[in-house]
């Protein structure tokens, strides 16, 4: 039976976000309901507000989300009502070549069907407007007080959970958090005794520091241009930060770093030409540059001199999110031993009513972390 609940639904850039009443139906098979706890409002949200998104609107919005487990659908065995899960923004098919080959963050359906047209693999509508015509959903499409997902992305907190990470703070987990992962363990690599550097200092860029030195890295090294977001980035354990917009920013960069030839790993969290082109001046030989950020556009980005992009053997990378069955869990577990805290990254907490200051705050550059609007009380 379907039910009715309150979400934000986007309806182009000209209007923006709404709160309205929605019709969530059962879950299908493969599929769970969850009653949201909290959404993390998300850079990639502010490009999508700006009418850089890809599903057309009217379509809900949001997708960094936890909850708590309402109904389970036909053929998952692993979850149960009542339990406290994440959800990843990239929701693996589990059907496709990639997906069976474990390559699941490449799933060609998650791109084709839930990010680009807003409905399920089967091309159903997850919900519908009070007026029973269907709505879309923005991948997820997570600011709802109820809604279903696949199973593919959801993940129960495990036992050793520290007490003291609320459910709601969990949520940042499931972008900011898995992006960080993806883009330390995946791309970048990160191993005992690297430098790293890391270009922007918001939501992805402090777990990225995080998840670095956890990874065993010597030196991290932040850039931001904001110093609060600096003051972050020392607090979740970068050796040195510097501010990007400073003209000697390479130099210094160079020096913090104890290495005049740059970094073994360099993650690229903002993804604009100028971040890009930093990036690969400041990589070392055989380095990574990682570039995790979309910039807000799709514009190009320049490889200043081929010649010495060549001889310097550097590796540039584009990373989208993480492989979430495989490292969702090792994410949740390095929560869980302290390596990450999900509740230091969270500065603000809006109500679902207020959904759209939490938004503008993130324009403006006022959320230092990540902000979260809360799920709709009951
Ligand atoms: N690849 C993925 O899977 C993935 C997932 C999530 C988000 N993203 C993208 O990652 C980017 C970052 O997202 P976020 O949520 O962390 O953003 P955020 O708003 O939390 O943080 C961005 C930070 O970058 C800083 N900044 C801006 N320009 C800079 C520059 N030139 N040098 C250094 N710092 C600079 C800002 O001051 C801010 O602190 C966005 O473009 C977002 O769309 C990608
Ligand atoms: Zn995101
Ligand atoms: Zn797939």
């Amino acid at each position: 039976m379907s039910i009715r609940t309150t979400a934000a639904v986007f309806h182009g850039a000209d209007q923006g976000l709404r709160i309205e009443p929605v019709d969530v139906g059962p879950p299908v098979a493969g599929e769970v309901r969850l009653r949201l706890a909290a959404c993390g409002a998300c850079l990639s949200d502010v490009h999508k507000l700006r009418g850089h998104g890809l599903v057309a609107p009217p379509h809900v919005f949001g997708h960094e989300i936890s909850g708590t487990i309402t109904q389970v659908g036909d053929g998952v065995g692993s979850l149960a009502v009542g339990d406290r899960v994440v959800c990843t923004f990239l929701v693996p098919c589990g059907d496709c070549d990639r997906c069976r080959s474990g390559a699941s963050d490449e799933c060609g359906p998650f791109r084709t069907h839930l990010q680009r047209e807003g409905v399920r693999f089967d091309g159903s509508h997850r919900m519908a407007l009070p007026d029973g015509s269907p709505l879309r959903t923005s991948g997820v499409g997570g600011l709802a007080g109820e809604l279903t997902m696949p199973a593919t992305a959801v993940y129960q907190l495990p036992a050793d959970w520290p007490s003291d990470v609320s459910l709601e703070d969990a949520a940042v987990l499931g972008c900011a958090g898995l992006t960080a992962y993806g883009a330390v363990h995946g791309a970048g690599g990160v191993s005992r005794g690297q430098r790293v550097l890391v270009i922007g200092s918001g939501g992805v860029g402090l777990c990225v520091t995080a998840l670095a030195v956890d990874a065993g890295a010597v030196r991290v090294v932040a850039t931001d241009l904001r110093d609060e977001a600096l003051a972050a980035q020392r607090d979740f354990g970068a050796h040195a930060t510097i501010r990007g917009d400073d003209p000697e920013a390479a130099a210094r960069v160079r020096e913090a770093l104890g290495s005049p030839d740059g970094a073994d790993v360099v993650i690229d969290t903002i993804g604009t030409p100028a971040t890009v082109s930093q990036a690969l001046q400041l990589a070392a030989v055989g380095g990574r540059v990682v570039v995790s950020g979309l910039g807000g556009t799709s514009g190009p980005a320049t490889i200043d001199d081929i010649t010495v992009f060549v001889r310097r053997k550097l590796r540039l990378i584009g990373s989208y999110a993480a492989v979430p069955s495989r490292d969702m869990p090792r994410l949740l577990e390095a929560v869980a031993r302290g390596a990450l805290d999900p509740s230091r990254l969270v500065s603000r907490r809006f109500a679902f009513e207020d959904v759209a200051a939490a938004y503008d705050a993130l324009a403006n550059g006022l959320i230092t972390g990540r902000a979260l609007v809360l799920g709709p009380s009951a």
